[in-house]
C-alpha cells in the first residue's frame, strides 16, 4: 500500500484541536488498557494534561485527507502521570465507580492501586543501578489500524528523534509491553535496544543513541 498513502501523509505539530482524533486513535490502538476502559473523555484528559505542560515536548500527528492517522508524544514528561491523576482524581474515581467491574480484573486492580500510591507519593520509582534512563522519551505512539504498515509510524518516530537531537539530547528512551511483538519489532528495526533494567517487569525499557 503504502507508497501513495505514505506520500499523502503530512507530519505536523500536535495541537489541542487534535485531541479528539488522537483519543480516538488511542482507543483503537490501545483498546484493552485501563485508561481506554475509563472512556474517551478520560483519554482526552490524559493527553490534554501532557499537552498543557509544563513539559518540554515536541509531539506530532500524521494527517491524511484532513484526518489524523497517527500521533507520537515525545519529550520530557517527568511526573506527568502523577500530575494527571492528581488533576483528574474526582473525574477518574467517578468513571471507576461507573465501571466497578474493572476492579475485579487483577491487572486493572493493580493499576488502580498504583495510581493511588502515585497520588499519595508512596510509589517511588526504583532507579536500577548503572546508567540512568534517557530523559527524552517517546511517551506514546499509535497509528490507526488501516494505516499500520504504511511507513507513517517511522516518519512520526523520525520527527521526534530529530526534535530530541535539536534539543541537544544524545539518547532517547521508551517503554513497551513485552507482549507487544509488533511494536518491539518496529523499535528494534530503528535501533532501539532493551536496556536490561526491567527484566522482571511486564514492560521493557528500550533506548537508542541518537
Ligand atoms: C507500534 C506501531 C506504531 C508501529 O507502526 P506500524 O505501521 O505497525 O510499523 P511497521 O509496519 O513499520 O513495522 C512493524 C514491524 O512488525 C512486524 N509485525 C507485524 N505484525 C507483527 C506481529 N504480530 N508480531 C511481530 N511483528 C509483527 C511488521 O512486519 C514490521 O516488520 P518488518 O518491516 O520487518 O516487516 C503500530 O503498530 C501501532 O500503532 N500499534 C498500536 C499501538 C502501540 O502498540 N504502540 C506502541 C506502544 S509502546
Amino acid at each position: 500500500m503504502a507508497d501513495n498513502e505514505k506520500q499523502g501523509s503530512v507530519i505536523r505539530p500536535l495541537s489541542a484541536a487534535d485531541l479528539g482524533p488522537v483519543a480516538q486513535a488511542h482507543s483503537m490502538a490501545f483498546h484493552d488498557t485501563f485508561l481506554t476502559k475509563l472512556g474517551r473523555e478520560a483519554v482526552v484528559r490524559y493527553y490534554e494534561s501532557l499537552l498543557g505542560g509544563p513539559y518540554m515536548q515536541r509531539s506530532v500527528v500524521a494527517v491524511r485527507d484532513d484526518a489524523v492517522t497517527g500521533y507520537c508524544f515525545s519529550g520530557i514528561f517527568s511526573g506527568a502521570t502523577t500530575s494527571f491523576l492528581k488533576k483528574n482524581i474526582f473525574y477518574l474515581c467517578l468513571q471507576l465507580l461507573r465501571r466497578p467491574g474493572l476492579l475485579i480484573t487483577r491487572m486493572f486492580f493493580k493499576k488502580a492501586l498504583t495510581g493511588i500510591l502515585l497520588v499519595l507519593g508512596l510509589n517511588k520509582k526504583k532507579i536500577p543501578s548503572g546508567k540512568e534512563p534517557p530523559d527524552y522519551r517517546i511517551l506514546a505512539i499509535a497509528v490507526l489500524p488501516e494505516s499500520q504498515g504504511s511507513g507513517v509510524a517511522g516518519e512520526l518516530m523520525e520527527h521526534c528523534e530529530q526534535a530530541a537531537r535539536e534539543m541537544g539530547y544524545d539518547r532517547i528512551g521508551l517503554t513497551v509491553k513485552r507482549n507487544n511483538a509488533r511494536a518491539i519489532r518496529f523499535y528494534e528495526k530503528r535501533a532501539y535496544r532493551d536496556d536490561g533494567s526491567s527484566e522482571k517487569s511486564e514492560y521493557m525499557s528500550m533506548e537508542k543513541d541518537l
